[in-house]
């Protein structure tokens, strides 16, 4: 009985590893490679990174993050198909199997990279509180914030940040960034937390806002990275081989300034 209690487990255990090592069921490279494209879940109302624009009159997802996923859709010679959802969807997205990538100015926190796999980073970023002009004596100290309403992005490390941070400020998430700046630049907020590089075309375009004194920890965990489900590991190295190779060549910053230049002109 003993023997063939062994012989059973030898003969399993001999099965699991043989399904583990065949690429093609593990990995989310070559499920990609097959279907001949690869889908992107992305939010696109976060310019300079992902945005909609007209192009020839027609609505169009562009920015920085649009560019990148090109470049990897080239590395892979497939194509490319981008699909447009609210931030706090954009994750789950990848394990409900909907998308294959999300590239979407994710911040690679520990935390989620308990659930996905994330390639190197590929943009630092720092977060800024944005209010009023006028407001920027009266909100200068951590303290100023207690009992103001703070609006951050549904699903979005800020919301983490501002809780953590401005701890007596009543938070709301929202799900697009465009309603934060509206509801702060109209009054009906008192400030939003955001990243400096998406404030910044919203200050460009709205002369009465301004960035607070008040400064919040920003981490390394909190540069962006594309987001891939568990079992990318073929998959994270191309992904990474593009990056480095565009960071070399500087093309990130390129892409960012020339995404920036487009959403300030509309
Ligand atoms: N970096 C932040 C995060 O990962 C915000 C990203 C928001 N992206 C967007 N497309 N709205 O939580």
């Amino acid at each position: 009985m003993k023997k063939i209690v062994t012989l059973a487990t030898v003969a399993l255990s001999g099965f699991s590893l043989v399904a583990c090592s065949s690429d093609k069921n593990t990995d989310n490279l070559a499920k990609i490679q097959d279907k001949g494209k690869m889908v992107v879940a992305m939010s696109p109302e976060f310019a300079p990174f992902e945005f909609k624009t007209l192009i020839d009159g027609k609505d169009t997802i562009v920015g920085a993050d649009v560019e990148l996923a090109k470049a990897i859709g080239d590395e892979l010679g497939v194509d490319v198909e981008f699909s447009a959802m609210s931030f706090d969807n954009v994750l789950a997205s990848l394990k409900s199997g909907k998308a294959d990538l999300a590239i979407s100015g994710i911040s690679a926190t520990a935390e989620r990279q308990k659930s996905y796999d994330f390639s190197d980073s590929y943009y630092e970023s720092k977060n800024v509180i944005i209010i009023q002009k006028d407001k920027l004596q009266a909100l200068d100290t951590v303290d100023d914030f207690a009992s103001q309403s703070v609006v951050v992005q549904k699903g979005s490390i800020q919301e983490t940040i501002a809780k953590d941070n401005l701890t007596d400020a009543n938070i709301t998430p929202l799900t697009k960034v465009g309603e934060m700046v509206s509801e702060v630049a109209n009054g009906k907020a008192d400030a939003l937390v955001l990243e400096e590089a998406i404030a910044k075309g919203y200050l460009e375009k709205n002369a009465n806002l301004a960035v607070s004194s008040v400064e919040l920890p920003s981490d390394d965990a909190d540069a962006y990275a594309v987001a891939m489900p568990k079992g990318s590991k073929k998959l994270t190295k191309k992904v990474n081989d593009v990056i480095k190779s565009l960071k070399e060549e500087d093309k990130i910053n390129t892409f960012v300034q020339e995404a920036y230049d487009l959403s300030v002109k509309e």
